[in-house]
């Protein structure tokens, strides 16, 4: 006789599908096509908190005008600085890839996010980032010494060994098999390799990752959101950076730090100073943006089970492609800024010298005109046109693309390995911000 009906246990594909079906239910259409420009304020932090569909409505829209939208920017109540002039919003590939790629006219010096700072807190937070020739490429020269493909190459064996012990610390750790994906595997990641290659002790491990939340969360309440918070965890990692700097010039080891201070372009090396503000970017850009392309990834991995099948059942033929389209399909970063040098056109809108441009690599990513079906999820969608996850081209281009590439395939693989059931049960906490496309937390299970 078999078991009453209702007593016996679903099995495990039920179960899971059941799971599956519970998620789908929660996802709002993609696009929300009823959003009209003028509807919204980008610079509104309450559209930042608004459902996806209505923010992808909202930039579809963007991408629909035939000129450039200006926004004016916000006026935060209790901020030291002055309320900015505003800025033209480019939602369409095209024309993020032209400001880009023509550094003489568009600049970073005055500023890569919306709001402005005076030059020196810019290139304290910034470093590289918020600086231009020639500044910039000493820096970039000194610092890519860390980034060869002989560089990545050989941290590529502590990648591997790092995502296996964190998988094998899930198994240990969750004997239910459920775990926050993002707190547990997601984050840990990419913290332990970047403070593997710098050289950083495990045990200093944890202050780093509260001084990367405190930076980039500044908007979230979740990491202390306030303006003293992110200069407290700025200031304490530029200290701590200054020491471990000075510490590797004295007593150089096989580290990236080291390799950064021995390092000399036309008879220069990196002051301690430079040193902090670049370790400040380098934690931070290496970190949270990593982080979120993973976890993205696999909740979108469990959106698509087809896609997931396509790529675990061909690893080898389609991972080059599958982890830009995660890139894509994530993009991690959602905004950088440029400054005009010259009055100039972008598109069919004049932009006057001084004014500000934005760069929405978000929108960017979705842009109809480029993509075949840009919300769709798809692994092997070639790789041009380029997506602009990692930036448009030009001078800035993300330095750690090759590493973190690495980074998202080591972990997708160790997954696949050795816990292919997992799948995301819930919906995303998000960041709040309008920077970093982050998801704070993210259950999971491998039953
Ligand atoms: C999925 C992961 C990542 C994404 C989406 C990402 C995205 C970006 C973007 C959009 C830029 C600005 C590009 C521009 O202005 O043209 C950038 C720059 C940069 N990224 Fe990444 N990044 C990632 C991972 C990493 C990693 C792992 C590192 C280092 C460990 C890193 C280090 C940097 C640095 C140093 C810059 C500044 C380059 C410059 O100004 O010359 N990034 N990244």
């Amino acid at each position: 006789m078999g078991s009453p009906a209702g007593t016996c246990a679903p099995d495990p594909d039920t179960m899971r599908r059941r799971l599956y079906d519970r998620l789908m239910s929660q996802v709002s259409p993609l696009v929300d096509t009823s959003v009209r420009a003028g509807d919204f304020d980008l610079s509104d932090p309450e559209f930042w908190l608004k459902p996806r569909s209505y923010r992808e409505g909202a930039f579809h829209a963007l991408r629909q005008q035939p000129e450039l939208a200006f926004f004016d920017e916000w006026e935060f109540i209790d901020s030291p600085f002055p309320k900015g002039p505003g800025y033209f919003a480019l939602t369409r590939h095209e024309d993020v890839w032209h400001v880009s790629r023509n550094p003489q006219l568009f600049i970073s010096g005055q500023g890569s996010n919306i709001g402005d700072l005076p030059q020196e807190m810019s290139e304290f937070f910034g470093s590289m980032i918020a600086m231009d020739d020639p500044k910039h490429f000493r820096l970039r020269s000194i610092v890519s010494k860390g980034f060869t493909p002989k560089e990545v190459s050989r941290i590529e064996g502590y990648v591997l060994d790092k995502a296996k012990a964190l998988v094998d610390d899930l198994i240990e750790r969750f004997p239910d098999k459920e775990c926050d994906f993002v707190t547990e595997f997601a984050a840990p990641l990419p913290l332990q390799i970047i403070c593997e290659m710098m050289g950083i002790p495990k045990s200093d491990e944890a202050q780093i990752f509260s001084w990367t939340n405190s930076i980039l969360g500044a908007g979230d309440p979740e990491f202390g959101g306030t303006l003293e918070a992110l200069m407290g965890a700025a200031i304490g990692m530029f200290s701590y950076a200054q020491a471990l700097g000075e510490d590797r010039l004295k007593n150089p080891g096989d580290d990236l730090t080291s390799v950064m201070m021995h390092a000399e372009v036309d008879g220069e090396r990196l002051t301690a100073q430079e040193f902090g503000s670049f370790f400040i970017l380098l934690v931070v850009a290496g970190n949270e943006t990593t982080r979120n392309a993973i976890s993205h990834g696999m909740r979108t991995l469990t959106q698509y089970p087809d896609q997931k099948d396509i790529w675990w059942n061909d690893w080898d033929g389609v991972t080059r492609t599958a982890v830009d389209e995660i890139v894509r399909w994530a993009s991690p970063v959602i905004h950088f800024r440029r400054t005009a040098t010259e009055d100039t056109m972008v598109g069919n809108t004049k932009v006057l010298a001084g004014q500000k441009v934005v760069m929405w690599y978000n929108s960017a990513n979705r842009d109809e005109t480029v993509w075949t079906n840009p919300h769709e999820f798809d692994v092997r969608r070639s790789l041009q046109p380029q997506q602009a996850g990692f930036g448009a081209g030009g001078p800035h281009f993300c330095l750690g693309a090759n590493l973190a590439r690495r980074e998202i395939a080591v972990a997708f693989n160790e997954i696949r390995n050795r816990l292919p059931n997992m799948t995301i049960t819930g919906e995303p906490d998000y960041l709040q911000s309008n920077f970093i496309n982050g998801i704070k937390h993210l259950p999971c299970s491998w039953a």
